[in-house]
């Protein structure tokens, strides 16, 4: 880490979460706590909440949570010290001269002055569009029906008629040439010396999610080759880990992601109120891009071309999605070729009805399955069917089976048991029916378990937290060791030794951790809730979570002792008589 922990303390400090959280979200007190409309997922009442005493927030209706750090890590985007400087700036914080080596140094110099190089030359081509010379780039964007307000709003622009006109502008400017090779703008070659990689093309700078151009599309007016150019990847273009037009979508509140293919689809999409669509661009969909997605949104809606390369797009990225955690659906686009046509042709309520009809993924995958099937033939359709029940097969749950082999029994007109059967035939294939199922009820056995009691821990060390006067009475039964999970475990270790000393300050443990997963979590573990109606029950379940997680304590440390280890076994037994005791324990308030 950058700082010490006494300076992130302050600046923690500095910084109320109730006060920092209002400038993004809208809150109104709730009892305790301030409640809002989540900025990390889509809802429609609050259930995102803000703890002033915890100085914690926690959504629960997504899981999002963290401190004052995450939260701005997460919105923001910004790594852990990049969101520590920003809130010591807010408060008035002296941060100490960064000991950042002389490398890192010069790498994030080289990137500052590169997005620099970026923001002149999409300054200059967004210019150019609105000069003489540009004057025909402006038309073709104008035919193709693109208004005022969005070739301001996507910053669309013109790259000059001469081949070195970027170049000599920005040497104009005092940029230097490594710099000018290094931003990917400027090529240089032996023979013509320095020319620009884009001239005579439309341009669409490519934004990261805080607007900072970093990159750029052009686009041919005409029918020449390459219709469209891409700036190469740089210090600070990574095509893997960008969609164009993320910065947009990302505030826009909807249910789910459009996902298509080029510049042209998003901007037509954004234009007709459809400002959740974006593209990767001129590169298949990666796992990067899915896993960003993941952070905004649950579902995406893939609205590729619906030619061939389309099919296959969207065949390749189902999957990756799936891997991600995100549900896909497939919206059909025929007779257009792609979403920028579709709307010109049918417009926008049109493209919302394709959007609300949009098909299942799976469904989607079986109907380009079956183009490979001649469907008139017995054979070669029972050959399909023997397939698409493999596949389904591989469904995990058993409603989902069902479900599907229902949907394609009802789709495809074939009886439901005779799927059925298929199914469970490749299901039972190679395995024995008793161990197989004894087998996953085992595992799911212990999953619900393992569950049940994380929950009964995290239970506890939200209490701990809220009522620091349980501690003593806690703590002289369950102990950091009793909690299984290594974060948990360490969570209670820092809980514990701050409430001997005083205060419980989560917040402050939340800190110690610098992956935002990890904040994530341990906002959930201080943001547990039971239902208990009155102070008799909240005692019981009190109670009841000691004993439960004192009792799993003393299985783990059973299962890991040495025969040999007679202190270990006396203090099981010891262990072993005061769960007896927690039962009886009076708890009070
Ligand atoms: N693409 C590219 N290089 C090309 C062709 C396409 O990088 N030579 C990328 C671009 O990001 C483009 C996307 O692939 O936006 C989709 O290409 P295509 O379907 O050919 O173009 P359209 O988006 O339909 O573009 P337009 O409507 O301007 O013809
Ligand atoms: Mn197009």
């Amino acid at each position: 880490m950058f700082y010490s922990d006494d300076v992130i303390e302050e600046v923690r400090m500095r910084n109320d979460i109730v006060d920092v959280i209002s400038g993004y979200v809208k809150l109104q007190r709730k009892g305790s706590s301030y409640f809002g409309l989540c900025p990390f997922h889509n809802e429609k009442s609050p259930s995102f909440s803000v703890s002033p005493s915890k100085q914690m927030y926690y959504c629960f209706g997504c899981g999002a949570g963290g401190n004052i750090f995450t939260f701005i890590q997460e919105y923001e985007n910004y790594t852990f010290p990049e969101a520590v400087k920003m809130l010591a700036d807010r408060a008035g914080v002296a941060l100490p001269e960064q000991e950042e080596s002389a490398e890192n140094r010069k790498k994030r110099d080289l990137r500052t002055a590169v997005l620099e190089v970026h923001k002149t030359a999409a300054k200059y081509y967004y210019y150019l569009l609105h000069t003489e010379q540009g004057a025909h780039a402006m038309k073709y964007l104008k035919d193709r029906g693109l208004s005022d307000e969005t070739i301001r709003k996507f910053g669309l622009g013109y790259a000059g008629q001469y081949s070195d006109s970027l170049s000599r502008y920005l040497k104009k400017q005092g940029i230097s040439d490594a710099l000018l090779k290094e931003s990917g703008l400027v090529q240089l070659s032996e023979k013509s010396g320095m020319y620009d990689k884009f001239w005579n093309r439309v341009m669409f700078p490519i934004m990261d999610i805080n607007n900072k151009v970093i990159g750029f599309g052009g686009r041919v007016m005409g029918d020449a080759k390459p219709k469209y150019l891409n700036s190469p990847e740089t210090i600070i273009f990574d095509k893997s880990r960008n969609l164009y037009g993320l910065n947009v979508a990302r505030t826009s509140r909807k249910k789910n992601f459009l996902v298509c293919e080029g510049y042209m689809d998003v901007i037509s999409m954004h234009q007709a109120g459809f400002t959740n669509a974006v593209a990767s661009l001129g590169t298949a969909l990666t796992s990067q891009h899915a896993s960003i997605l993941r952070r905004y949104t649950q579902e995406v809606i893939l609205t590729y071309d619906s030619d061939e390369a389309g099919v296959r797009a969207a065949l390749r990225a189902i999957p990756i999605l799936k891997e991600a955690g995100i549900s896909t659906k497939v919206l059909h686009m025929e007779p257009y070729k792609d979403p920028d046509e579709f709307i010109k042709a049918l417009g926008t309520d049109a493209f919302q009805q394709r959007i609300d009809q949009a098909e299942n993924s799976f469904m989607f995958e079986i109907s380009i399955l079956q183009r490979s099937y001649d469907m008139k033939d017995p054979e070669g359709k029972t050959r399909f069917f023997q397939e698409t029940a493999r596949k389904i097969a591989d469904f995990e749950q058993e409603i989902e089976r069902e479900n599907y082999i229902e949907a394609v029994a009802e789709k495809y007109q074939i009886s439901f048991e005779g799927l059925r059967k298929m199914v469970m035939s490749h299901l039972l294939k190679g395995v024995p029916v008793r161990t197989q199922t004894a087998a996953r009820s085992r595992t799911e056995l212990s999953r619900e378990k393992d569950t049940g009691i994380l929950k009964s821990q995290r239970l506890m060390l939200t209490w701990l937290a809220e009522y620091p006067q349980l501690y003593p009475q806690i703590s002289a039964y369950v102990t950091p060791e009793d909690f299984s999970d290594e974060l948990y475990r360490s969570v209670a270790q820092m809980l514990y030794e701050q409430l001997a000393q005083g205060a419980p300050n989560p917040a402050k443990i939340t800190s110690q951790f610098d992956d935002p997963e990890q904040q994530r979590k341990i906002a959930q573990i201080f943001n547990t809730e039971v239902r208990v109606e009155t102070p008799e029950e909240m005692k019981k379940a009190i109670r009841e979570s000691m004993r439960k997680i004192v009792e799993n304590g003393i299985e783990q440390r059973s299962a890991a002792l040495d025969p040999g280890d007679m202190a270990g076994l006396q203090a099981i037994i010891a262990a072993k008589r005061k769960l007896s005791e927690i039962g009886k324990l009076h708890i009070s308030f």
